[in-house]
């Protein structure tokens, strides 16, 4: 089958931006499935770094048809921002882009309410990217969001903007004391949005359903990861959509019996932004280490990422909930200094073991990991460029990763350019 989905299989920014960029080169189509401008997807081509939000990383290849889907939440300055920013650096957007008439608008109140919930749970707080996200899946999920297909016909985008308005300034007001939004100035600033994207707004699902027909090659790009979905990570401490691959069909409008093989990655490590249970978390001195290796600071927010050692539990489960046919770990090379490398094979909670990734958030926060320990390979991997010359420790490291997690390997990252990649 000519569809593939890649998903992060740890709590996001696992490299997939790199990969995403690598499989684009043999796709005629990719798209972006869920969430909004809370990912930041980074892709280094000689040298240069482009850090992308909204739009797939697919961009970057000359005529590759790139859609923004109807699960995507999208806010048209970002989006603008993002098409203009490209555009002056040479990447032609205007005949690659197309975005869902059923993909929902993030409004301002979204991402004000979105920042003074954060700041009303205090200790309890989610650590938001603050972009909106979850509020605009809230009106979604309420029936009462606004869509691609209302900013094309104004008398629907104003009578729902005024509606909603109404309800949000006096949440706004009653609830958080926040002196709420003008409908005029929201109404005009959206209006010129429109005029500068409503050519990209399209039936994408039909588009999408016709390529698949003609087998063109379609690449569905995963935001977030796993351990953030809204069902299967973390809850309440994940973001507000499916980010494992049930989420490319629901948010592009193609059948599972369309979608090929799913391709999971993983870093060598894991990271996470945000509050919320993380049961490998290092302590401080390896954290720091680790941090500034791997330069693990948010691409959108900047804000330092926690680090901590891989997690079969985490992984074993992603592979489970997206039906993962392969992984591709990452960030190998970040491990190079370490004499000894651990790996999380289980937990206990409360003296008894447990094998399975559990739901309960307060036996998250209250596991002990158990771990394996292997040696390191203390050498540079950077500069290899082919799998078999690889250190043995290393390989070691990726066949157990591997046979822990139930996925055979299929690609290792072992730098943020192109040509550090090996292909199994
Ligand atoms: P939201 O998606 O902004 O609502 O944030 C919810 C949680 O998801 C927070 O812990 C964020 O740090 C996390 N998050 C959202 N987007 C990303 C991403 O692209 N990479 C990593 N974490 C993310």
């Amino acid at each position: 089958m000519s569809s593939s989905v890649v998903i992060g299989a740890q709590w996001g920014d696992e490299g997939k931006g790199k990969i995403i960029d690598i499989l684009s080169e043999n796709s005629d189509y990719i798209i972006r499935y869920q969430g909004g401008n809370n990912a930041g997807h980074t892709v280094v081509i000689d040298g240069e770094s482009f850090i992308l939000h909204l739009i797939p990383s697919g961009i970057l290849h000359k005529g590759k048809t790139c859609i923004i889907g109807n699960g995507v939440v999208v806010n048209p300055a970002a989006l603008i921002e993002e098409i203009e920013k490209l555009s002056a650096r040479g990447i032609r957007v205007e005949k690659n882009l197309l975005i869902s008439e059923q993909a929902h608008i993030i409004f301002p109140y979204h991402w004000k309410m979105d920042e003074l919930r954060e700041i009303a749970k205090g200790r309890k707080k989610i650590g938001t990217t603050k972009r909106g996200i979850g509020p605009c899946y809230t009106d979604k999920v309420s029936r009462c969001g606004i869509r691609m297909a209302d900013l094309l016909d104004v008398n629907i985008f104003s009578k729902k903007l005024k509606a909603n308005l109404k309800e949000k300034n006096a949440i706004l007001r009653n609830v958080y004391g926040f002196k709420g939004y003008s409908f005029n100035a929201i109404y005009k600033q959206y209006m010129n949005y429109r005029e500068k994207i409503k050519g990209y707004i399209k039936d994408t699902t039909l588009i999408i359903n016709k390529a698949l027909d003609k087998n063109k090659r379609v690449l569905f790009e995963g935001a977030q990861g796993t351990m953030l979905d809204v069902d299967f990570g973390t809850y309440p401490y994940v973001t507000s959509s499916n980010s494992t691959a049930g989420g490319a069909c629901t948010g592009s409008g193609v059948g599972p019996s369309r979608i090929g093989k799913v391709t999971g990655v993983v870093k060598a490590y894991t990271t996470r932004v945000g509050e919320g249970p993380f049961p490998t978390e290092f302590s401080d001195k390896l954290m720091n280490i680790i941090r500034h290796k791997g330069k693990e600071f948010g691409a959108t927010t900047g804000r330092p990422r926690r680090c901590g050692w891989f997690d079969t539990l985490i992984v074993k489960h992603a592979v489970m909930v997206s039906g993962i046919t392969e992984i591709v770990v990452t960030k190998l090379d970040v491990l190079d200094g370490l004499e000894k490398i651990k790996i999380c094979t289980g937990y206990k909670y409360k003296g008894k073991s447990c094998k399975a990734f559990p739901a309960n958030i307060e036996m998250l926060f209250n596991v002990k990991p158990q771990y394996e320990e292997l040696p390191g390979w203390m050498s540079d991997t950077s500069g290899i460029q082919s799998f078999n010359k690889l250190p043995r420790n290393a390989v070691r490291y990726l066949k157990r990763l591997s046979d822990l997690v139930g996925a055979k390997i299929s690609m290792v990252s072992v730098g943020s350019e192109r040509k550090q990649t090996l292909k199994l």
